[in-house]
């Protein structure tokens, strides 16, 4: 099996899987990143969101082989300390209930600071509008999302 060979948080990695196995696989079971999450496995969730050159995507519906030379940012590379603009948002506005899905969402929301640095609610809306959370904690999302961006400017 030929190795495939991605950056994930900056470093390169030498993977011997099969091309077509899913980036959240290879990021979970054979870097030990587990911070994206196994919410559906069929794209409708967004829990196992990365970045892909700054592009939220969700990682299970890539395969390994066809992440190329575009960078993958995990929630475990977002920010050395985890103290990201979002991250520090996150905690002060008390996002988090089960927590399960949150790594997706806060990529997600890196994303959209990254091609729209003060998004409005409909922006917001809109781009979770395809994230699931049993919790409910949309209406917080948005107002850590807000914070962020003005700790940001
Ligand atoms: S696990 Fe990938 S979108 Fe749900
Ligand atoms: S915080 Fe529990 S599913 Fe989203």
């Amino acid at each position: 099996m030929p190795a495939i060979s991605i950056t994930v948080n900056g470093v390169q990695k030498n993977l011997d899987v099969p091309a077509d196995m899913p980036l959240l696989w290879a990021l979970r079971d054979h870097l030990g990143l587990t911070g994206a999450k196994y919410g559906c496995g069929v794209g409708a969730c967004g829990s196992c969101a990365v970045l892909l050159d700054g592009v939220a995507f969700r990682s299970c519906q890539i395969g390994v082989g066809d992440v190329g030379a575009r960078k993958v940012i995990t929630i475990e590379g977002l920010s050395p300390n985890g103290d990201h603009p979002l991250q520090k948002a996150w905690v002060e506005h008390d996002v988090s209930q089960c927590g399960y899905c949150q790594t997706g969402k806060i990529i997600e929301a890196a994303a959209l600071l990254n091609r729209k640095p003060s998004p409005t609610d409909a922006d917001i809306d809109q781009t979770f509008s395809t994230h699931i959370c049993r919790c409910g904690t949309y209406q917080r999302i948005r107002e850590a999302i807000h914070a962020a961006a003005k700790a940001a400017r």
